[in-house]
Parts: structure tokens; sequence; C-alpha cells
């Protein structure tokens, strides 16, 4: 049973908006972390982290299912999306401190990130980088190997009602298929409720033969995020000589 707060949790996935800042902080990565070779970023969502990426001379990929639809039809779930973070932060004002125009603090930074987005998204539809890939954890389209490093922010653990243990072992399983290392955060739901069964997970990701520990985190965007789960999977035997 999942821990219980005096919060309920934010209800269906949205789309939300995190700044490349925020996201360098709250996976605990340097820019140089992410030089190291080919970053997956799952979900995406419209946070502009992938774009942060290239920007550095980076190489970086953003999945996620919402990338389904052309941009115009992306924008006004998005618009809907963060109206619903605007009301739902509106009400824990302890915890979502307000700015000055009386919305979270933390609201126009998700703006601006959205439009960093919004603009590469339409390059993307216009020119076919491929930078931006429509699919669903916990099967990813890509070859084994793929990435240096695959970050899934704000998914996994935060919406308890909606993937259950076997998910979150099977995502974690595919990202780290396709990466060599995997940052997961944060590791509580939206109402701040701690993963229950992350003992049973990390023993089968061992058992696996990866490389399991915790990062302390500070987060810009929710002081009770605290941690970072980092994952490093075993080399492959070509990699022992
Ligand atoms: C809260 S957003 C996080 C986006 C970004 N990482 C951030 O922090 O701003 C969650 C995203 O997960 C996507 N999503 C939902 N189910 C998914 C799945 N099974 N696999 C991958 N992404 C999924 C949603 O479309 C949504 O954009």
């Amino acid at each position: 049973m999942r821990p219980t707060t005096s919060e309920l949790p934010i209800g269906a996935i949205i789309i939300s908006a995190r700044s490349a800042d925020d996201c360098l902080a709250h996976f605990s990565l340097a820019e140089a972390d992410l030089l190291r070779g080919p970053v997956l970023d799952c979900p995406g969502g419209a946070s502009d982290f992938a774009v942060r990426v290239r920007a550095l001379g980076g190489r970086a990929v953003s999945v996620d299912p919402a990338y389904d639809v052309p941009p115009e039809r992306f924008a006004e779930r998005l618009r809907a999306d963060l109206e619903r973070v605007r009301a739902w932060t509106s009400t824990r004002p302890d915890r979502f401190p307000q700015g000055p125009d009386g919305r979270w603090h933390r609201l126009p930074s998700w703006e601006h990130a959205a439009e960093t987005f919004m603009a590469d998204y339409r390059r993307d539809r216009d020119e076919a980088t491929g930078h931006y890939v429509s699919a669903l954890l916990p099967s990813l389209p890509f070859a084994d190997r793929t990435f240096a490093l695959a970050t899934s922010g704000f998914l996994l653990f935060t919406y308890p009602d909606h993937f259950d243990p076997a998910f979150h072992l099977g995502a974690l399983r595919e990202l780290l298929r396709v990466a060599d290392e995997v940052r997961v955060h944060p590791l509580n739901d939206s109402a701040r409720s701690p993963y229950p069964h992350i003992a049973p997970l990390l023993e089968a990701l061992r058992a696996d033969g990866v490389h399991a520990d915790m990062l302390a985190v500070e987060s810009p965007t929710d002081r009770g995020d605290t941690h970072t789960l980092r994952l490093r999977r075993p080399a492959a035997p070509a990699d022992c000589t």
C-alpha cells in the first residue's frame, strides 16, 4: 500500500515543461556530462533540456507519446496542462510559493522552456530532424546501447495511479538496454509519498548486474523532491578486454 500524506497526487499525466537548468539540477548533472555521448530524454514532455544539449554541441533525442500530433495540437494540449499546473499549485501555496503575479513563481520559467521547446518542435516537424520521437515506455525504438545517458523525469514514480511495479521494472530495463546510464527523478509521487517498492525494484536490477545508487539533490521545483536514482548497467562482454 502507498504511504499516505495529507496530499492527493495530481491525477492525469500532464505534459510539463521544466527548464534545462532545472533538469541539470534535479538529475545532478553538469553540462560536461551531456557531452559524453548521445542523450535520451524520456519522457521529454515540453522541456527544453534536449535543446540545451544540442546548443552545447551534444546530441539528444526526446521521446514522448505526446509527440504523435502536429505542433498546433501539441501547443493546445500544453496550454491546457500548464493551466492545470497553475490551478494545482495555487491550492498549495506553502509548497509552491506564489510570485508577484499571484501564480506559482516557477511558472514563468516553465513557459519560457515551453516556448523554446515549441520553436524546436516546429522545426523538427518542418525539417524531420529526428529529435522528437513518439514512443511509449516500456518499449523504445532504439538499438541496444544507442545512448550514453538516459534521463527520465517526472513520470515513473510520479503517477502512482497509472503504473505498477512491473511497469517500473520493465521501463527501467528498457532504458538500460538503450543507454549506459539512466537517471530517474523524483523518487516520490506528486503528493510527496515515497515510492513504496524501491527495495524490490533495486534488488531486481542489481540481480541483472546493474549498479544502482541514490544521489541527494536540491530540486529547484519542489523542495520535497530530494533524490535521484542513478543506474549504470554492466559493461558488455566486449568492453571487458
Ligand atoms: C510530467 S511530464 C514530464 C516531462 C519532462 N520530463 C519534464 O520534467 O518537464 C510526463 C510526460 O510523460 C509522458 N508519458 C506518459 N506515458 C508515457 C510512457 N508510457 N512512456 C513515456 N512517456 C510517457 C507524457 O506524455 C508527459 O509528456
